[in-house]
């Protein structure tokens, strides 16, 4: 049977004047959790939302909140954005924390944790915590803004973790996130990713649209696949 790949609508292309509006049209188009990118301005040259904006959004949809940390120092960042409503926090292996640590304060927390691996970070880096998260996120651009141009140069690290967590019968599913539209998500479906996030690709218009064609295409590209 073909896997279900899930698409995750990234609101960092939204229309932060109709942000409610553009979270509730996403969700009626079906995605399957929404994509939030948390940015310092340190650790990545942007500065994005907070947990208000997070709280502000929480009762819109029934949709589960990803949010991807893109912060120097992760850690203390967790707690807030757990009260504020999110369902899992991805955190970089390139951040300055005890990343151990980190994930143990996720779970604390309550909520799904997972690990994010820049383009040049090997996949070796993540290998020691994948017992311990639920999503491993294989970055497809350098984080820092929408609307990049995929580097199909981690392909090959998408499929090596896709087979090291299919022969180590690992539970974590795989996401991909940075220029994600409908020929690329081809190719990180048949590489094998479980989650696509997609900013430029499903907002800020024809967001039912964008959605539909993406899922046409990872669909028919997981669907070779197997
Ligand atoms: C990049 C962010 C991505 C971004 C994706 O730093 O982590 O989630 O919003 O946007 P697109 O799909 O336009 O590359
Ligand atoms: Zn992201």
């Amino acid at each position: 049977m073909a896997r279900r790949i899930k698409i995750a609508p990234s609101i960092l292309s939204a229309r932060f004047d109709r942000l409610g509006e553009q979270v509730v049209e996403a969700t009626k188009a079906g995605a399957d959790m929404l994509h939030i990118d948390i940015m310092d301005g340190h650790f990545v040259p942007n500065l994005t939302m907070g947990p208000a904006i997070v709280k502000s959004i929480r009762p819109l949809t029934k949709v589960p909140f990803d949010a991807h940390l893109m912060v120097t120092h992760p850690q203390g960042l967790v707690k807030v954005f757990a009260e504020a409503g999110v369902d899992d926090l991805t955190v970089h292996v390139e951040s300055e924390h005890e990343v151990s640590a980190t994930l143990k304060a996720i779970a604390d927390a309550g909520v799904k944790s997972g690990l994010v691996l820049n383009p040049a970070t090997p996949f070796e880096k993540a290998v020691r915590y994948l017992v311990d998260v639920d999503l491993l996120l294989v970055m497809t651009v350098h984080p820092g803004f929408a609307g990049q141009a995929f580097r199909a140069d981690v392909v090959p690290k998408i499929k090596e973790a896709r087979a090291y967590i299919d022969r180590e019968g690992i539970g974590c599913e795989l996401q991909v996130d940075g220029g994600i539209k409908v020929d690329t998500a081809r190719i990180v479906a048949e590489a094998g990713a479980d989650i696509l996030v997609s900013g430029s690709g499903v907002f800020p218009d024809h967001i039912a649209e964008n959605l539909r064609a993406l899922r046409a295409a990872a669909e028919a590209a997981g669907k070779a696949r197997r």
